[in-house]
């Protein structure tokens, strides 16, 4: 550190207790990279309250130097004799203005903010590779029966209704209180766009099989593997599409 900082003259503490630490993010968060790895911003961070302290400290500790140190302040806060106007001002708004900008700032980080990110999530990501392709074990569309796509419509009614809604249009008497929304299979842009392995997928696993970028906001959709076996679920999809009207999507 500067030898001259304690004695007269020299440069003023209070801009010495700005410099040094300055000097030494440049040398953390430009030059450090250059020669190894980038470090942490929370590293950086840390050594940065460190070297203000222990700068702050060496102005301090001694009577003349913290008279240095402190004499400007001191004749900036205090009120002197015949003060100009400009230097009352000048007080007066750095007394105002810094406690109101850190209030305006706590405030700003402490408000959780509930308005929907900006990211659209993703709707149909891709399902896992063991789920890709997997075939219905009760056949095409055309081959359903009759029995099978009751049972799955009876189960439906019973456990996917709620939310969903009685007919599919997923308006069930829950679904208001869920963002995102159940999602509505009588619409062109769910289960008409999926293929059987995909509906069967989200029905066994559901929100929490859910990746990454279907987030950030949490589907409550079950995960049903928990409760029904692979049949009845392949049965409830069978109903899902018989009982919107749609055929799933097939391989082109
Ligand atoms: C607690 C409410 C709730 C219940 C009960 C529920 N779901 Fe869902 N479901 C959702 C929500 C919310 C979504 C939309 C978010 C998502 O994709 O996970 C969804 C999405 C789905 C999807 C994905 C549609 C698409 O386009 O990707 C399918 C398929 C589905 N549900 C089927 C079912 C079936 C079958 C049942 C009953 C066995 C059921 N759900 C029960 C809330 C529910």
């Amino acid at each position: 550190m500067n030898k001259e900082t304690g004695g007269k003259g020299g440069i003023p503490p209070l801009l010495v207790l700005l410099v040094i630490p300055a000097c030494w993010y440049v040398f953390l968060k430009f030059i450090i990279p250059r020669l190894t790895a980038p470090l942490p911003s929370s590293l950086i961070f840390m050594y940065m309250a460190l070297c203000t302290a222990v700068t702050f400290l060496y102005q301090t500790i001694f009577k003349d130097t913290s008279e240095r140190f402190f004499g400007p302040i001191a004749s900036f806060l205090g009120r002197g004799e015949g003060e100009s106007i400009a230097k009352t001002a000048a007080r007066w708004i750095v007394l105002i203005i810094i406690p109101l900008a850190a209030g305006k700032y706590v405030l700003g980080v402490v408000t959780p903010s509930s308005e929907a990110p900006l990211e659209q999530r993703v709707m149909h990501p891709a399902p896992p590779i063991e789920f890709v392709g997997t075939n219905n074990p009760f056949g095409d569309y055309d081959h359903w029966k009759d029995g099978d796509v009751l049972t799955g419509k009876g189960l439906f009614m019973a456990m996917c209704s709620p939310c969903h809604g009685p007919k599919l249009d997923g308006n069930g008497p829950e679904a208001n209180g869920f963002n995102p929304r159940p999602a509505n299979f009588m619409s062109s842009d769910t289960i008409v766009q999926l293929q059987n392995g995909f509906v069967f997928w989200r029905v066994k696993k559901g929100g929490p099989g859910l990746p990454i970028e279907s987030m950030p906001w949490k589907s409550v959709m079950p995960r049903w593997e928990t409760r029904l076996s692979d049949d009845l679920i392949w049965k409830i999809t069978m109903w899902e599409y018989k009982g919107s009207n749609h055929k799933p999507r097939t391989w082109e």
